[in-house]
């Protein structure tokens, strides 16, 4: 099975930088409770073109801001000019970026928004994250995870083209992150997100996600691979 993950170009037809995403917003509420100060150092791993970096820097002027991604056609859209630096590299291959440790390292926290579900193992994935915090750090990851302990691996390929497998949507547990959190030193809180806004359905890119409503002002996120999403801004600390 050739298994690859191309689905991130899309990023390079969006602008999120001019309309950000709901949970762009949820999350920076959640940054300010933990850092009240007006400066701080951090990374966006997975950062697309920039626009969650953009977002912050709306809020924070004079925040040093860097933002890592695998993808060296969309870190050429990174906005320079809103002072962002950005690194070319591999989170899940710490050689990818060796020579850029120096930047990337004594964050104040590191954002990994939508991006956990790429790896079948979340672990190394975490750890190399970790590595770019300082004393007292936070990890903030976005994306779904499942309340029954079980932690699903996921492929899917378009049935109407020739294409290859695609990663990108696997769930893993509150169980097994908490557990091994708890293994590593580290604590960990998941703080659930609900959408307050309706996204329809892109017809030509089942792959995107949705919401439909589903009463009392609720809406549920899904996408084509009927994935209900149950989202969450995951913290993670190194216990001292
Ligand atoms: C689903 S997108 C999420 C983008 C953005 N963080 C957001 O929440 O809208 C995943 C992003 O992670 C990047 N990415 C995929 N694999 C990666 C890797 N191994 N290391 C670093 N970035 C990666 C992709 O290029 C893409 O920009």
């Amino acid at each position: 099975m050739k298994v690859e993950r191309t689905h991130d170009y899309f990023y390079l037809n969006e602008n999120y930088k001019e309309k950000p995403k709901e949970y762009f917003k949820f999350i920076e509420k959640e940054i300010s409770k933990d850092f009240k100060q007006d400066t701080f150092k951090m990374v966006d791993i997975g950062c697309e073109t920039g626009s969650f970096l953009f977002f912050l820097r709306s809020l924070h002027a004079n925040a040093e801001l860097i933002g890592m991604d695998i993808l060296p056609e969309l870190l050429e859209r990174v906005n320079t000019e809103q002072n962002i630096k950005t690194v070319l590299g591999d989170i899940s291959n710490a050689g990818t970026y060796k020579d850029k440790m120096t930047e990337l390292k004594d964050c104040d926290f590191v954002t990994m928004l939508s991006v956990l579900s790429i790896f079948d193992d979340f672990k190394p994935i975490i750890q190399n994250a970790l590595q770019f915090l300082k004393e007292n750090g936070i990890l903030y990851i976005f994306g779904f995870f499942n309340l029954e302990n079980l932690d699903i691996i996921i492929r899917s390929k378009y049935a109407d083209r020739e294409c290859d497998w695609e990663r990108g949507w696997n769930y893993f547990s509150i169980y097994s992150l908490k557990k091994w959190c708890d293994e590593i030193g580290c604590s960990v809180e998941f703080i659930p997100f609900r959408i307050g806004i309706d996204i329809p359905k892109h017809d030509n890119d089942p792959l995107r996600s949705w919401t439909i409503n589903i009463g009392d002002g609720e809406k549920m996120i899904l996408n084509g691979l009927q994935l209900v999403h149950h989202l969450y801004l995951v913290k993670v600390k190194k216990m001292l």
